[in-house]
Order: C-alpha cells, then sequence, then structure tokens
C-alpha cells in the first residue's frame, strides 16, 4: 500500500514523478505528494484525493528541478488530510522522504524525537523516519538513512532526497517492495515496475535490510549487515504499453478480455520449463501434507487447489488464510510442502505465514506474477503466472493465471509422487491445453451479463451458492461483487444454506447460483428447489442447458462444457464480468475501489 517514487536526472522532475505515480496509483489513493529540489531547499506539493488533483495544483504552481520524490497514499496512521500526505519535511526544508509500510514502534520515537525537540506536522508514523534521517545527517544521506532506519520496527521502503546532496536518492527496504533502475541520465526509485518501465526494462529489486543510493548512471548498494553489495538486474518482460487501457474503459475490463492470452503465456512458460521443483524425489515422496498460504481472491485459488489436489496427491492439503495460520501455531513441518500464492509476491500477510513455515522447516513454493518478488526470492521454489502487469485493483486474470498455475503444479506433484504415469500426465496437460479456449467461449457471454447487470444493479444484497470445486469460485463472484460495486455479497457452500442463511431468502434477494454437470449436480438441484421454494431471484450459472434448471431460474446462464479442473477457471469469467457491468453502471471507480489496495503490505 502507498506508491512511492524518486527520481534524479536531467529533465523536469515534476512531470516524470507525477507520471510515476499514476502508474501506482492502485497501491493508494487517498493522497498524493512530490518534493523537488530546487536551488537548495525542498518545494512541495501536496493534494488530498487521487493524482489528479495533484496535477491540478501543479498546473497551477509547477515546481521546477530534476531530482524529487512522490508518493500516493493509502492511509493507516492519520486520515487522508493535507498535513498527513508525504513527503514529510525535516524542520529547514532540506530534506523530504516518502515512506510505504508502518513503523510498529513510532509512538515510542516520537516521544524521544519530541523530547529533543523535534516539531511533528501529522499524525502519521512515517513522519518519524525524516526526524530520525535528520538527526543522523552529517553530509552523507545513505549513511543517515542506514542509521535512521536501524531504529525503526515494522516494515518500510522509503526514498529520501536531501538539498545538500542535490543529485541522489536513497532507498532502503524492509519489508514493503523496492526496485531501482539507472540509466546514463537518471536514476529512479519505485515500489513496483509500472512506474519505471517506460525508462527501463532493467530493473534491481531491493532485499529486505538493504539501503541503496543512486545518482544518474551510478549505484550503490549495503545489505543488512551494512556491506557493500553486488547490484544485479533482471529484465522485466513486460511492454509499457500493457499499462494502457486500449479501447476499454477500465483496466479492468482490458484485463478480463486479456484472460485467453495470459492463461496461454502462463501454460506455455510452464510447459517449455525444462526446470524442475528443485525438490529431490524422496522429499516429494515422503511429503506428509500440502499448505496452501494466501489471503483474498489468491485464496480462493487456493482453495480450488485444495478440492483438486487431496484426491489427486493421496495427502492431506489445505488452503489457509494467511494472516490466521500464522498466529495459530499451526502444524507444519519438514515433511510439509508449503505453496504460498500471492500475485504481488508482497503481501504481508502471506509472507509473514509463509516466513513461519519456512522456519519450521517446510519446503517451499511460491506462485506469484512478479519476478523478482520478496515471495520467489524467499522460496524454494518460484512458479510464476504470466498474467503480465494487472493494474485493476480487483485482480481478475492473475486468478485465472493462478488457477492454470495451480492445476499444473498439482499434476507435477502428483506424477513426482508416483500417482499419476507419464502417459496420465500428458492426457491431463493436453485437456489443460484447451483453458485459453475455453476462457474465450465463456467471454462470449458478456452481452448476456450486460443485460444482467442492467436488471439486477440496483440491489443491495446477493448470495452466491455453489458445492464442491465451485464453491471457492461463489467466494470469488461474492468478493468481486462487494468490491467494486459495493453491494453487500456472501457465498455458502450450498449444503450450508439450510442450516441458517436460508433464512434471508425472499423474492428480493438475487441468489447466484454456479452448478455444474461434473460437480454433485442432483444435489445442488436439490439446494435450488430450495431457495425458489422461498421465492429466491435465482441467477444460474450453468454448463447443461438443462429444462429442470431453467423451470426453476429466473435467469440462466450457459457456459461451455469443460473437463472438471478446468470448471473453476471457465466459472470465474462470467462472475467477473457480472460484478464489473453491474460496478460501470453504478458508477463506481472500478479500477480504483474505495478503501482498497493492489498490494497490501501491511499486516
Ligand atoms: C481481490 C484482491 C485481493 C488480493 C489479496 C492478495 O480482488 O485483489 O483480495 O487477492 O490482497 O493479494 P496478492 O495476491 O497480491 O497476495
Amino acid at each position: 500500500m502507498c506508491g512511492i517514487v524518486g527520481y534524479a536526472g536531467q529533465k523536469n522532475a515534476q512531470d516524470i514523478l507525477v507520471d510515476g505515480l499514476v502508474r501506482l496509483e492502485y497501491r493508494g489513493y487517498d493522497s498524493a505528494g512530490v518534493a523537488v529540489i530546487e536551488d537548495g531547499t525542498v518545494s512541495l506539493a501536496r493534494s488530498v484525493g487521487k493524482i489528479a488533483e495533484l496535477r491540478r495544483q501543479l498546473a497551477k504552481g509547477p515546481l521546477s528541478g530534476t531530482t524529487g520524490i512522490g508518493h500516493t497514499r493509502w492511509a493507516t496512521h492519520g486520515a487522508p488530510t493535507w498535513d498527513n500526505a508525504h513527503p514529510h519535511l525535516d524542520c529547514q526544508g532540506k530534506l523530504a522522504l516518502v515512506h510505504n509500510g508502518i513503523i510498529e514502534n513510532h509512538r515510542l520515537l516520537r516521544e524521544e524525537l519530541v523530547a529533543r525537540g523535534h516539531i511533528f506536522h501529522s499524525e502519521t508514523d512515517s513522519e518519524v523516519l525524516v526526524h530520525l534521517v535528520e538527526e543522523q545527517f552529517r553530509g552523507d544521506l545513505a549513511e543517515a538513512v542506514r542509521a535512521a532506519v536501524r531504529q525503526a520496527e515494522g516494515a518500510f521502503a522509503i526514498v529520501a532526497v536531501h538539498a545538500d546532496v542535490p543529485e541522489e536518492i536513497v532507498g532502503a527496504r524492509l519489508g514493503s517492495p523496492l526496485v531501482a533502475g539507472v540509466l546514463p541520465e537518471a536514476a529512479l526509485l519505485a515500489s513496483d515496475a509500472p512506474a519505471l518501465l517506460g525508462h527501463t526494462r532493467e530493473l534491481c529489486f531491493l532485499e529486505d535490510g538493504d539501503v541503496i543510493r543512486l545518482r544518474p548512471g551510478s549505484v550503490e548498494l549495503w545489505g543488512s549487515d551494512g556491506k557493500v553489495k553486488q547490484v544485479s538486474f533482471d529484465t522485466i518482460p513486460w511492454d509499457p504499453l500493457t499499462a494502457e487501457r486500449g479501447g476499454y474503459r477500465h483496466f479492468m475490463e482490458k484485463e478480463i478480455h486479456e484472460q485467453p492470452q495470459a492463461a496461454a503465456d502462463t501454460l506455455r512458460d510452464q510447459l517449455h520449463s525444462s526446470e524442475g521443483l528443485g525438490f529431490m524425489e524422496h522429499e516429494l515422496a515422503e511429503l506428509d501434507q500440502v499448505v496452501l498460504l494466501a489471503c483474498g481472491t489468491s485464496y480462493h485459488a487456493g482453495l480450488v487447489a485444495e478440492y483438486l489436489w487431496e484426491p489427486l496427491l493421496g495427502i492431506p492439503v489445505r488452503a489457509e488464510i494467511a494472516s490466521e495460520f500464522r498466529y495459530r501455531c499451526p502444524y507444519v513441518g519438514p515433511k510439509s510442502l508449503v505453496v504460498a500464492i500471492s500475485q504481488s509476491g508482497e503481501t504481508l500477510d502471506t509472507l509473514m505465514a509463509f516466513r513461519e513455515a519456512k522456519s519450521r522447516g517446510a519446503r517451499t513454493v511460491a506462485v506469484s506474477n512478479i519476478v523478482g518478488s520478496a515471495l520467489v526470492r524467499e522460496a524454494d521454489a518460484a512458479l510464476y503466472t504470466r498474467a503480465g502487469l494487472e493494474i485493476g485493483v480487483a485482480a481478475s486474470k492473475t486468478f485465472t493465471t493462478q488457477l492454470v498455475a495451480l492445476l499444473l503444479l498439482g499434476l507435477r506433484l502428483a506424477n513426482a509422487r508416483g500417482r499419476l504415469s507419464e502417459e496420465q500426465l500428458a492426457a491431463q496437460l493436453d485437456e489443460l491445453a484447451r483453458a485459453p479456449g475455453l476462457i474465450s467461449q465463456a467471454l462470449d457471454t458478456d452481452k448476456a451479463l450486460q443485460t444482467l447487470a442492467q436488471q439486477y444493479h440496483g440491489k443491495s444484497d446477493c448470495l452466491y451458492l455453489a458445492r464442491g470445486l465451485l464453491y471457492p469460485l461463489a467466494m470469488e463472484g461474492a468478493l468481486k461483487l462487494k468490491e467494486i460495486s459495493y453491494i453487500h455479497a456472501e457465498s455458502y457452500a450450498s449444503g450450508e444454506m439450510k442450516h441458517g442463511p436460508i433464512a434471508l431468502i425472499d423474492e428480493k434477494m438475487p441468489v447466484v447460483f454456479l452448478v455444474s454437470c461434473c460437480e454433485l449436480y442432483d444435489k445442488a438441484l436439490g439446494n435450488m428447489e430450495e431457495v425458489r421454494a422461498r421465492r429466491g431471484d435465482l441467477i444460474v450459472l450453468t454448463d447443461t442447458d438443462d429444462p429442470t434448471v431453467r423451470k426453476l431460474s429466473d435467469n440462466v446462464i450457459v457456459l461451455p462444457k469443460a473437463p472438471r479442473p478446468l470448471v473453476p477457471i471457465v466459472y470465474t469469467v462470467p462472475l467477473q464480468l457480472f460484478a464489473y457491468h453491474i460496478a460501470r453502471i453504478r458508477g463506481t471507480d472500478v479500477d480504483q475501489p474505495r478503501n482498497l489496495a493492489k498490494t497490501v503490505t501491511v499486516e
């Protein structure tokens, strides 16, 4: 949460910083600001609300100067006000700093700093950092940042500039992402790659404990031990044009329609990768369980894997909400395989749960969309989803590609454990290759879902019901609807309905029911009858055009028939489209829904 950028070069810093912030706006959009070094001091512009507001302000009073930093905020400590907006300045107006993360010991640090005469202007935890750096600064900004962050506890990424060293930017990372790019004429830092891709695709991903000093054409890096480190750069394959909306109304709409390609890229990448998982055969044979760790939409992908993998692998498989896992003394040890699923690879809840499992000796795999992300670096093995850049805050193509990657991983594990012969594996992989085509067919329901959205956009509640393998999809459908349209939505395993939620059903309650001929069809029909008997308004997504279903339902969307493991992928598409069109009609900010951020780096 929060996006930070830094630039030192020959061009006007303000424009480059604002452009970078726009590309990071999915990380938070409560307030924004930039600070630029001008004539021996720091000039500042801050505004409440989105970056468009900051732009308006800068158009009236532009800043000049070729070194600066910027910030787009997702508020944690302190309301989204002008005072709490970043960058924060020191007392002399020479040092400016932006921060992403949380300083857990900020109260104590603040008391100590106030006692030493520092005057605070905001309620943020971040402001302690600027005062700490100010105290330590004796001409060497990197040294001052290193000494300051040693006193801070929590998770953070920071970027600082000082008017006395006007050609450099200094960054530090602990727990929150930070990425650097260096060109002969410019140096850049940012929370995420999209802010830098218009400048360079050669990026250096900082590790926890790193401090970096950048000047045009030069980079110095120190590790957590304070020693100089070798700088290494990764090449990012994304095209900067991916960050444009094309002809679509929203990034989310574009990203939903990119899913056939994203699934094909993920499949191609995995199938052509000659690298195994890097585990010894006996390690996989001796596994006593698999634990999938994730949050939000990624957790739903993990739940699908739980349903599919347990019979496939013949050992207990469970998906766990990462933020709960770490604090309940979970059963996990050297014979456990832990699969952490996170599109960003930086979600702090997932990262902390993953580290807990790792510290207990578990073997680990990361499934992520981001090359060089923390999870990927820390895992024994990494599996990439090749969704490309996803800008809409609500996950769409990263989810379907997670499903594809997890299907592949499940098959590989089953094969390695001797539960799937080479012939069976080949046959399953052939089936999996149908995923992009099936997603394309599912996208053909777009028109029908637009019509449905017209009918239901005024509702205030919605229930999502399903059984078995489709139950995690009901959860995902409900999450998508509530996060982008702000309609209250709940999901239940439809067999659970009679144990309580059925009390909610009357003629005003829309019920989205997912049913597939591959999954407990007759039981699901029974549950539909129960809804119908209470006059619930039934919208059914089905892969069988069954007259019985039509008779029971108010609306039916017929989806292509798919092999059972691909059923969740197919059903994802209409659920996304339904939520998208409802949100669009309601006029919400689809790509940047209120209160959300794309990468959640606080616990
Ligand atoms: C929902 C959504 C979130 C994320 C969750 C985990 O649309 O995007 O629920 O899925 O915050 O994020 P990652 O996958 O980056 O760990």
